[in-house]
């Protein structure tokens, strides 16, 4: 019978690749806690209305790549696209919101049937951060120092560039609709298709195009900038002076105007060139009507989120995963010899209570002293620790041996009762 196979764009994850992610996450984690962020969980399903309230019924990903359907009820539901929506949702239905300050944090899984290339998959993971009840700016300058400090920590602050445009309100952007799609509708040959059908439905997002024709098209466009209103530009100056005085480079991207509708204000994007064409990092801005326009009382609110996948491809592919955190298993214990798995186990045990922090992997299944070393070595633990029995039915030797799992092959005997001293010198 045929072999089944995962669904196209959604990976699994093996333990190899485990370790990678769970540094990211242990990072993360520690990030958002420093700076008083905490977790909330919600559901990866939701109705559907939910996303396209937030989000927004005209763009791709409403549109085109939600994992939509009706449930046994009859109810139209949605596996998350994002977290935002969700996450606002679940706050606001238990009452976080309303008139309270909250800083908050998930992760885990999101659905896009997108085309999956590398870093772009239909099933792929998110950190998120959402602030709210906080006018800003100083809350947005604290999120981007908040992912400013993430990228420290995993040292890849060289290869992230942060920009950031001003985007005004959705009243702003429909004027300024109004005028690039006149402007467009004048150059309509020099379009791809694409760029064609968007100049109606959406034309904001025309100005992200990666088509270089229609970005020839665009030059002299009506620029967003002029349209934003004056609170909303002066909110922006505030921030890139605080960015500034946190010392954290940015670049201004007046055609940056992210794929979702809820933002206003400022809107920003982390992006590295290290990845290909799926350049974009993280990606997050204001959203102070959403709350609102999912029938909570009017709430500011600011967030963004980390794009898991690309992240790890990054520091897999600059070497930037720390070798403490590659090793699973540093012990792995050899039994040689009839009956020894009482004595084995306890060894174990005694090992694991005296080392909490290393991973003790005790053989199991029996055979000769080869073939368990070879399972010894394949397991990358860097120590073996060797009970042997001489012959079958004699009193368990007094001895352990350790031995070094590499070139060195360095090893030593040692009583029973010296082995905690004895592996301290070793490890
Ligand atoms: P987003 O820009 O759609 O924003 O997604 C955030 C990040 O998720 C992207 O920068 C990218 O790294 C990653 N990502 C998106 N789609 C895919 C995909 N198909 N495969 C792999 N990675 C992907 C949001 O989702 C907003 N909710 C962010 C936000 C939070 N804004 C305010 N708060």
């Amino acid at each position: 019978m045929a072999k089944l196979q995962a669904i196209r764009g959604m990976n699994d994850i093996l333990p190899q690749q485990s370790l990678s992610w769970q540094y990211l996450e242990t990072v993360f984690q520690q990030v958002v806690r420093r700076c008083g962020y905490q977790e909330i969980r919600f559901p990866v399903l939701e109705h559907t209305e939910l996303f396209k309230r937030s989000i927004g019924e005209v763009t791709d990903i409403v549109e085109k790549e939600m994992y939509s359907f009706d449930d046994r009820n009859g109810d139209n539901l949605s596996l998350r696209p994002e977290g935002t929506a969700g996450c606002v949702r679940a706050a606001d239905q238990h009452g976080l919101l309303y008139n309270q300050q909250q800083r908050l944090w998930y992760a885990g899984p999101m659905f896009r049937h997108e085309r999956p290339q590398k870093g772009r998959y239909r099933q792929f993971h998110q950190f998120g951060v959402e602030a709210f009840g906080m006018a800003g700016p100083d809350i947005d300058a604290e999120i981007l120092q908040l992912s400013a400090s993430l990228w420290q920590e995993l040292d890849l602050g060289e290869y992230l560039t942060l920009e950031i445009n001003n985007i005004g309100s959705a009243e702003d952007r429909k004027r300024y609709s109004i005028a690039l799609s006149e402007f467009l509708q004048l150059r309509v040959d020099q379009l791809d298709e694409d760029a064609r059908q968007r100049m109606h439905t959406n034309p904001l997002r025309v100005l992200d195009s990666k088509s270089l024709q229609v970005q020839e098209a665009l030059q002299g466009c009506p620029q967003l900038e002029s349209f934003v209103n004056d609170e909303s530009r002066q909110h922006y100056q505030q921030l890139q002076a605080l960015l500034g005085s946190a010392g954290i480079e940015f670049r201004e991207n007046p055609r940056l105007v992210r794929g979702l509708d809820y933002y206003n204000f400022c809107v920003y994007e982390w992006t590295t060139d290290t990845l290909g064409a799926q350049g974009a990092v993280c990606g997050g801005g204001r959203y102070d009507s959403l709350v609102e326009m999912l029938g909570g009382k009017a709430t500011l609110a600011a967030g963004f989120a980390i794009g898991v996948e690309r992240l790890v491809l990054m520091l897999e592919s600059l070497d930037k995963i720390p070798a403490e955190a590659r090793q699973p298993i540093d012990i792995y214990l050899l039994a040689v010899g009839d009956n020894l798995g009482q004595q084995s186990l306890q060894l174990a045990q005694l090992l694991r209570a005296h080392y909490p922090q290393l991973g003790i992997v005790s053989h199991c299944g029996g055979g000769k002293y080869n073939s368990q070393l070879k399972r010894a070595f394949n397991s990358g633990a860097r120590l073996a620790v060797v009970l042997e029995r001489d012959e079958p039915g004699k009193e368990l030797l007094g001895n352990v041996k350790i031995r070094r799992l590499d070139d060195s092959a360095e090893s030593e005997t040692v009583e029973i009762t010296e082995i905690i001293p004895k592996l301290a010198e070793f490890l």
